[in-house]
């Protein structure tokens, strides 16, 4: 059974048509990742994931139970962890603060500062910030605390919208890497990128969005060689 799952979703803006029987699957395990041109959809599928946005039909299910439409805290609490496009700190609280609010649906609080220490391991770059208000940090750190925060919610399927928009080089690696290291750590990553070709040297699963439907999906390594894909998406390189 896939983790999570989208069956002929429709969804619209007012009259215009966004989603057209929009449907795909990602496998418990995988980074999978969804690319497509500017306004192809890819943030509106985020959003119907993440409940903020009703399709007007077909279905999304997560670990075998339909969760179309449930409100994001429910999603959160069921193990759906997002980082936004635009990463949306808590800009005037501090790193500290902005990490804790993202365990704010959880009961188990004991295991909190087990988590708030693992994610502290995994970005220690944070740890000399944890007092320094989250809107003064560069993007880079604020895409870390982004993805920090979305760990602390314990989240079993990572969302992430654009993780590398935005950042220098350096961060852009850095991102992939702490991507990767999350993933092997057992979180099963689904993410929107404009850079097809960084995605999909960490994804095990590619697909591609055209105007609100399925064009083409596969294994990430058979897309990379894929040339509709390299004309369209890698520079033709
Ligand atoms: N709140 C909204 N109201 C009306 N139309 C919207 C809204 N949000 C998005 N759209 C439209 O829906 C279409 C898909 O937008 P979406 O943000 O999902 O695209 P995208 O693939 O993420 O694009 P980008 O690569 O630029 O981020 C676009 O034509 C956009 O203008
Ligand atoms: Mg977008």
């Amino acid at each position: 059974m896939p983790l999570l799952e989208l069956q002929q979703i429709n969804t619209f803006y007012g009259p215009v048509q966004v989603h057209f029987d929009l449907s795909l699957v990602v496998e418990q395990g995988q980074i999978v990742c969804l690319l497509g041109g500017n306004a192809s959809g890819k943030s509106t599928t985020m959003k119907i994931i993440l409940g903020l946005l009703k399709p007007h039909n077909g279905s999304v299910h997560f670990d075998g139970q339909e969760i179309t439409g449930l409100p994001t805290p429910q999603l959160v609490r069921r193990g759906i962890g997002s980082v936004p496009e635009s990463r949306r700190l808590f800009p005037a609280m501090t790193v500290r603060e902005n990490l804790l609010m993202g365990a704010f649906s959880r009961t188990d609080r004991a295991n909190v500062q087990n988590d708030y220490d693992h994610v502290l391991q995994l970005f220690p770059k944070l740890r000399e910030r944890l007092e320094q208000r989250a809107g003064t940090l560069s993007g880079g750190e604020q895409q870390m605390v982004a993805m920090a925060r979305a760990l602390m919610g314990r989240p079993r399927l990572l969302c992430m919208d654009e993780p590398t928009m935005g950042l220098s080089p350096l961060y852009v690696d850095r991102v992939l890497e702490l991507i990767q290291t999350i993933n092997r750590q057992g979180v099963t990553v689904f993410m929107v990128e404009q850079n097809a070709n960084l995605a999909l040297q960490i994804a095990h699963y590619g697909y591609v969005l055209q105007t609100g439907s399925i064009a083409l999906h596969g294994p990430a390594r058979e897309l990379l060689r894929n040339p509709q894909i390299r004309d369209a998406y890698l520079g033709g390189v």
